[in-house]
């Protein structure tokens, strides 16, 4: 598989905004609710421009994820907080036409080496709503096990959801302070 993980940048406005919009009802349980705007090119640019400040400031990591040349989903790196903590929480979600071809689980797995191998964190945390076993497998097959079940934890689609809350350690010899 030609997979790649590219930091976004504002280049890929345009991308973003086919993509999201070609998975707009695929995606809709898993997002919050998106205006109209966002699913175009300025509103991805609008959208890219407050990712990269937030990137720059060292608290997201967003990726666009493709193959080959084509851009078939995102992963992102949020919440990076430091300090005595040194984590972050995992979001991502693939292209429906893409899906159950492993791109996920590459994905992850890619994103967890930026975290614990460039980015020197320690702990990476991720939600997943108790009604989207595939998406907890993806978590599983990288090393997340269950830390228990958040009620009422994200409003989505229209009503507050249940979620896994989940967890990854980096390896011991990446560990913060050792
Ligand atoms: C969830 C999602 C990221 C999966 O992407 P993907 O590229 O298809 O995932 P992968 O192919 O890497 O792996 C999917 C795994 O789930 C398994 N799976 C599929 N449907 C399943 C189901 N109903 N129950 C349990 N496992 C399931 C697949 O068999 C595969 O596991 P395997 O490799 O052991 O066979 C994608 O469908 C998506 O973006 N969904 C909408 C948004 C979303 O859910 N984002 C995550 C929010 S936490």
């Amino acid at each position: 598989m030609d997979l790649e993980i590219r930091p976004i940048g504002l280049t890929m406005a345009t991308d973003l905004a086919a993509v999201y919009q070609e998975n707009r009802d695929f995606l809709q349980p898993y997002e919050p609710v998106r205006a109209d705007a966002f699913f175009t090119a300025g509103g991805q640019r609008d959208n890219i421009r407050t990712m990269v400040t937030a990137m720059r400031a060292g608290d997201r990591w967003p990726a666009m994820i493709y193959l080959g040349d084509r851009p078939c989903g995102f992963i992102t790196l949020n919440t990076i907080l430091r300090g005595a903590l040194q984590s972050a929480r995992v979001g991502y979600w693939v292209a429906e036409k893409d899906g159950g071809r492993g791109v996920a689980t590459r994905a992850l797995g890619i994103v967890l080496d930026v975290a614990f191998c460039e980015l020197g964190l320690h702990r990476i945390e991720a939600s997943v709503r108790v009604d989207n076993p595939r998406s907890k497998r993806v978590l599983e097959k990288n090393g997340f096990s269950t830390i228990g079940i958040a009620r009422r934890h994200v409003f989505l689609d229209g009503a507050w959801r249940d979620e896994y809350l989940m967890e990854r350690h980096a390896p011991p010899i990446r560990n913060y302070g050792q």
